[in-house]
């Protein structure tokens, strides 16, 4: 059971890889920025599942979901250029009516990514206890953004 476990954080950790991968190879900015964010929610998942207990905490696989938030968070902000309001987006008008008020989202985002980098280490936060006072306040900016700049489904 626990080795089963094991592996899902491990498989979990390459799809991180993979997911960004998409994100830097595409070049509509529409289709970047949802693979941008798919990959968020793929280091959510992993982390969050760590923080319930639901997959066994592993060190290295904490430092990559936090590394994940960290490369979206100063990526992300690129794509959104004039025009990509329009298409398959669940992107809000707001995103452009109020950039300003978005950027600042963002940069809270990315400071509390950073801050969970800097608690990481070289190895990732050391245990369970310690991962989730990183990655608790990283969770906290995706509501603050979404619930602004998103449509809700
Ligand atoms: C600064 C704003 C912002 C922050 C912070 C943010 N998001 Fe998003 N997110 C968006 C926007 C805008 C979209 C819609 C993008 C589009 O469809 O063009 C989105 C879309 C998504 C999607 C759908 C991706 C897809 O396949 O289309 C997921 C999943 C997601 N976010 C998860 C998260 C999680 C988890 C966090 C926090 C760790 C987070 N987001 C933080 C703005 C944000």
């Amino acid at each position: 059971m626990r080795i089963i476990r094991k592996a899902a954080a491990v498989s979990l950790i390459a799809g991180l890889g993979l997911a960004a991968t998409v994100a830097y190879a595409a070049e509509d900015p529409i289709k970047t920025r949802q693979a941008i964010m798919s990959s968020v929610g793929a280091a959510a998942g992993l982390g969050g599942g760590m923080m319930k207990g639901e997959i066994d905490y592993v060190p290295a696989a904490g430092k990559a979901a936090i590394a994940t938030m960290r490369a979206a968070s100063l990526a992300y902000g690129d794509y959104f250029p004039a025009g990509s309001d329009q298409g398959d987006t669940a992107a809000l008008p707001a995103v452009w009516e109020d950039r300003a008020g978005f950027d600042e989202k963002l940069a809270d985002f990315a400071a509390a990514a950073e801050k969970a980098v800097e608690a990481s280490g070289k190895e990732g936060p050391a245990d369970v206890e310690a991962f989730k006072a990183a990655f608790g306040p990283v969770l906290q900016a995706c509501k603050a953004c979404h619930e602004t700049y998103r449509k809700s489904n």
